[in-house]
């Protein structure tokens, strides 16, 4: 595959990166061209064998640089928080579905695209009142209505090892998890096949697997897929 990464320095997208490098694919790492950590993810990223973009997330930026490097599958792995939010501005709506039409959209005019593969989230349906999963619901419908083909994953809770601490993650993680295995206990594997945490190093491994799997075109693929 010719892979390009956006939210290549995100939790899932390094995983994502390192395995698409060492499994042999050509991978563009998209990084930020204001990030504050340009050079040291280059240096990460170059020294895997990955290719680095920081072109601007604009629609010209986007649709240049997908022209530049012409990928046959492109991984939309982004999302902001409440403490980027408070730091840079910005929210879910203009963030998390803002740049993914967008890269969306450049998508779609570059051409030549096998795959659009879309992180989402479990909860996502529409209706929702939650500005978070609101995001995903535009994001998966717009995705869905651009004539690409796609796969939108819907993990749960990720974990792995992050460069700023989460509580919230890891503690919802950890209630979630305890919860669910008591269900497992008494019969709600189901439930808990569902719901469990995850790993970035796992899920990683089953995006590209996904990815790549002609069955998964045009799909959802909830978290009891997304395993190990
Ligand atoms: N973490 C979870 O438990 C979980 C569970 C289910 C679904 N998800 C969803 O999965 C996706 C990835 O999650 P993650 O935890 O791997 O992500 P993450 O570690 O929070 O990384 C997010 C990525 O998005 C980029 N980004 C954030 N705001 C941006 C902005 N304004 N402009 C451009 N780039 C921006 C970040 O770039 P910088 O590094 O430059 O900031 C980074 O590459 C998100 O949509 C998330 O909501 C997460």
């Amino acid at each position: 595959m010719q892979i390009f990464v956006a939210g290549a320095t995100g939790l899932t997208g390094r995983a994502v990166v390192a395995q698409a490098c060492a499994a042999g694919h050509a991978v563009v790492a998209h990084v930020r061209p204001d990030s504050g950590r340009l050079g040291e993810w280059t240096t990460r990223f170059e020294g895997l064998g990955a290719t680095v973009s920081s072109a601007p997330w604009s629609p010209e930026g986007m649709a240049a640089a997908l022209a530049q490097h012409r990928p046959s599958h492109v991984f939309s792995l982004l999302g902001t928080t409440r403490k980027r939010m408070a730091r840079e501005g910005g929210d879910y709506q203009s963030v998390d579905f803002g740049l993914t039409r967008l890269l969306i959209d450049a998508a779609v005019a570059a051409g030549g695209i096998e795959r659009f593969v879309y992180l989402s989230a479990e909860g996502v349906k529409p209706g929702t009142r939650n500005a978070y999963l609101k995001a995903r619901v535009d994001a998966e419908a717009h995705l869905a209505a651009s004539g690409l083909p796609w796969t939108a994953a819907r993990p749960s809770f990720i974990l792995g090892d992050r460069d700023e601490a989460r509580a919230g993650e890891r503690y919802g993680a950890a209630l979630a998890d305890g919860a669910l295995g008591l269900a497992g206990l008494l019969g709600g594997r189901r439930l808990r096949a569902r719901y469990q945490s995850t790993t970035n190093e796992i899920l990683a491994a089953a995006l590209l697997r996904i990815a790549a799997d002609p069955a998964c075109v045009d799909q959802v693929v909830r978290s009891e897929g997304l395993r190990a």
